[in-house]
């Protein structure tokens, strides 16, 4: 099993790095468009630019840490899966996931871009419906939705409830009734298929709390409840096998499993399905060399494998739904750090690593203590002549295991006070940003053609004191 023992020792149970050799100074500066956003280049002094404006420039007017948002990019990715899937013969629908990054400006600019929205708790739904996204766009999951959450989402007229437990669908069904309306379901099934980010397992093993088991009958007993409800109306079956994935192996084996159930659905119940939904977790690249499936090439292959599957069962071929979050925020995001304390350490005898201290930390990106999650980062105030370092940006958590990137290099007259920016990081880590050692969460600001707008505001210490009542009345003036 992997710990993260928060003590002195922690460094000795890492695996040491098994990086490529140094790269030479012209390649540290490169701007990778795989990994960075669409807009982001080096001007002529060598700065980071994003949306037409220098790194240094924003950070000079925001603060550091700064999580930094290419408008232009997350709107080209949403566009790119919102055709991949709707122009089609049969036209499927695409729902961003909002636990990947949420905020009331990117629900509108996702409203423009005709995409749906897949919300897991009632904060998810309340911000979106707050931010005037249309409800009837909305998807509603949860593995454990409070009674509360459900009559909001119907109060609302949420689009569709995705149910995940047998008592759900009594649930719903009472609370449906008693709003006068008929809520649209699709059933939350188990594949036994998990994917990860180069391959995937399948197997009979199932155990985890999502969903309803295709092999145990539950999937089954659940759908036939829905359809004894008049206050439900079954739309479809939806299976979600993990996330950053890359290849279609995974959605492959899922489709199968799952048309497989429609099917027997069709001739054993006379139940007609209508929509498959796949669910997220299509892959971006963090690191150089990743290569994700273009949306385009993936909606292709699902379109082929569900028709293909539905062809040998002859079945009405269903709509494909897809609900990618990470694969449209995350590469449109970078954060900016700014660099302090920079500390060669002496790894193992004759081998030195160079710690790296920034502003933030694990506050502000747990994926990599969580995940061991993989960063790109660079230099993005200057480029530099020097030749490279092995370096850890770790951040200033009061823990060993606050490590932003455990491995990269950087160049070696890297000082207080220059900018590093850190690739991809627009999913899941202002969204999963907590308040550890009292550090105020980043804002996000957005830029596009040389304007920039703030999308989140920087937490303030007044924030945080206004939820503790001994510190509320306390003046303003004498936070620190
Ligand atoms: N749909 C469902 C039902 C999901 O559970 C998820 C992710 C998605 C869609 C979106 O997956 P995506 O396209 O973003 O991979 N915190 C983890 C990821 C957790 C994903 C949870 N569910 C991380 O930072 O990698």
């Amino acid at each position: 099993m992997r710990a993260h023992p928060a003590g002195p020792l922690h460094g000795d149970g890492l695996p040491q790095p098994s990086l490529p050799p140094p790269p030479d100074p012209t390649a540290m500066a490169r701007v990778d468009a795989q990994i960075w956003p669409a807009t982001a280049r080096r001007d002529p002094e060598g700065r980071l630019v994003l949306g037409g404006l220098p790194v240094t420039d924003l950070v000079a007017r925001h603060g550091t840490p700064v999580l930094l948002l290419d408008e232009a990019d997350f709107r080209a990715r949403a566009a790119a899966f919102q055709s991949a899937y709707t122009d089609a013969t049969v036209p499927g629908t695409v729902s961003y996931a909002g636990k990947a990054f949420l905020s009331g400006t990117t629900v509108r600019w996702l409203a423009e871009e005709g995409l749906g929205l897949d919300v897991c708790t009632g904060g998810e739904l309340a911000l979106a419906t707050a931010a005037g996204f249309p409800a009837e766009r909305i998807t509603l999951h949860g593995n454990n939705k409070s009674d509360a959450e459900l009559q909001a989402a119907l109060a609302v007229g949420v689009g569709r409830f995705v149910v995940d437990a047998l008592d759900e669908v009594t649930r719903l069904a009472t609370l449906a009734a008693a709003a006068g309306v008929v809520a649209d379901v699709l059933v939350r099934v188990t594949t036994g298929v998990e994917a990860h980010t180069h391959e995937f397992i399948a197997t009979a093993h199932e155990d985890q709390k999502f969903g309803l088991s295709l092999t145990s009958g539950a999937a089954r007993e659940a759908v036939l409840a829905v359809v004894a409800r008049p206050e439900l109306r079954l739309l479809g079956i939806h299976s979600h096998i993990g996330s950053q994935i890359f290849s279609t192996a995974g959605f492959e084996v899922a489709a199968h499993r799952v048309v497989g159930f429609i099917a027997e659905l069709a001739a054993r119940d006379g139940v007609v399905v209508e929509e498959l939904n796949l669910g997220g977790g299509m892959g971006i690249a963090y690191l150089p060399g990743d290569d994700p499936v273009a949306p385009v090439a993936m909606a292709d292959a699902l379109r082929m494998i569900v028709a293909g599957e539905c062809q040998r069962r002859a079945l009405p071929v269903p709509r494909i739904g897809v609900e990618p979050g990470r694969a449209i925020v995350g590469p449109s995001m970078v954060t900016a750090y700014e660099v302090g304390t920079v500390k060669p350490v002496e790894y193992r005898t004759g081998a030195w690593r160079t710690y790296v201290s920034v502003d933030g930390g694990m506050s502000d990106n747990i994926r990599t203590a969580l995940y061991d999650a993989e960063y790109t980062v660079a230099l993005a105030n200057r480029v530099s002549g020097a030749p490279a370092m092995l370096s850890r940006i770790v951040g200033k958590h009061c823990e060993s295991g606050d490590v932003v990137v455990r491995d990269a290099w950087l160049p070696s007259d890297l000082a207080r006070g220059d900018l590093l920016a850190v690739a991809a990081t627009g999913a899941y880590c202002r969204a999963m940003a907590s308040n550890y050692n009292l550090l105020t969460r980043p804002p996000v600001v957005s830029v596009r053609a040389g304007v920039e707008r703030v999308v989140l505001r920087r937490e303030t210490q007044a924030d945080l004191f206004a939820l503790d009542p001994a510190l509320a009345d306390v003046p303003a003036a004498s936070h620190a």
